[in-house]
């Protein structure tokens, strides 16, 4: 079994709230267990560049309630060249750093893949408000980001009452409507546009149309960035010109990658921060640590990131070669269980969005 003298915590890829609370969770769990930190700055980036820093119990203090990341964030080109890597890995020669937690999204993830294939120990932590890594059923920030867009949209329903009209909101998610579909459903919106589902913008129209003339005041509709480039401008458009309810369109943007973090974003970052050191320490790496059912768990990174493809139809020839019949049945189960609770919310939204 391997022997830890230091770990080294990174965080990589768009910030979320939690990260913090994580960072903290990784630090005193291996200062209880006899290994020391290094907190390593800006990602891989900081990797590459032997930006790290010892961490103690008290450079943590006073940051398990604070949004983004006291480690920073940056995306790294330089990281996915060979140069980038052998620079990476003089780094942790150097400062002793025999394993790596990595806290962020699928990106994040295959740096750490490539790491452990060269002898440094990873492990992954979900951090991302998008929700989109499919292994986990909860990924940290995500309830964050959800809370902050409601807050702001329930402001725009006051101001959308007054004057009776129709707010289009446009949340962040990526490629995932999570986000859209939740908050939907918390603000009570007349409708929810997000990529996984075909959307049908005549029946909103005419939805919009119908209530209106029964006497309702203000809509709300909530889009998923990932409709793509224009589309919540050009539906507003269409929502006010086809029913005559003047309308406003809102972006929330990075707004509601900020902000103080939820209990449960904290809850489940300290959670997977244990759990992830306590991994590292009996030897294991390359693994997601994921939330199964309300269960702290660790999945392999490779099976992970082709469940992500597989999810997102994206798999390309000879992914599956290496698993076996059980493990893409259980990868398959697993895609279609989360699709049918996409449908699911997406049915919610507009029952009861009238
Ligand atoms: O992955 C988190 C996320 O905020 C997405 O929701 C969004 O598409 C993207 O990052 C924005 O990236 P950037 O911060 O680079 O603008």
């Amino acid at each position: 079994m391997k022997t830890f003298r230091r770990i080294g915590i990174l965080t990589s890829g768009g910030d979320a709230p939690g990260m913090n609370a994580a960072i903290r969770a990784i630090t005193r769990t291996a200062i209880a267990r006899g290994v020391e930190v290094m907190g390593i700055y800006s990602g891989y980036e900081g990797l590459i560049e032997g930006n790290v820093k010892p961490f103690g119990i008290r450079d943590v203090s006073n940051i398990v309630n604070h949004g983004g990341t006291v480690l920073y964030s940056a995306r790294s080109p330089r990281f996915k060249t060979e140069e980038g890597m052998q620079a990476a890995m003089a780094t942790c020669r150097a400062y002793n750093i025999d394993g790596i937690v990595a806290i962020g999204g699928d990106g994040t993830f295959r740096g750490a893949t490539d790491l452990t294939a060269r002898g440094v120990s990873c492990i992954g932590l979900p951090g991302t408000i998008d929700n989109d890594i499919t292994a986990t059923d909860y990924t940290i920030g995500f309830d964050t980001a959800m809370n902050t867009a409601i807050e702001m949209i329930d402001r725009l329903r006051d101001t959308s009452e007054s004057h009776a009209r129709c707010s289009v909101v446009e949340v962040m998610g990526r490629d995932a409507g999570d986000i859209a579909l939740q908050t939907g459903i918390a603000v009570g919106a007349t409708a929810a546009v997000v990529p996984e589902i075909t959307f049908d913008e005549a029946a909103l129209v005419a939805k919009i149309k119908k209530s209106r003339e029964i006497g309702k005041r203000n809509f709300i509709v909530v889009v998923s960035e990932g409709m793509g480039h224009d589309f919540s401008e050009r539906l507003t458009s269409r929502i006010e010109e086809e029913t005559g309810v003047e309308s406003r369109f809102a972006r929330l943007a990075h707004v509601i990658r900020g902000g103080t973090p939820s209990l449960r974003d904290r809850l489940l970052a300290s959670r997977m921060g244990e759990f992830a050191v306590d991994e590292l320490l009996k030897g294991r790496s390359n693994e997601v640590i994921c939330d199964c059912n309300n269960e702290i768990c660790a999945i392999d990174i490779e099976y992970a990131l082709i469940l992500d493809r597989m999810y997102k139809n994206k798999l390309k020839e000879g992914d599956l070669d290496r698993f076996t019949k059980d493990q893409i049945a259980e990868m398959q189960a697993t895609c279609a269980k989360r699709r049918a609770d996409i449908e699911s919310l997406y049915e919610t939204v507009n029952l009861l969005g009238l």
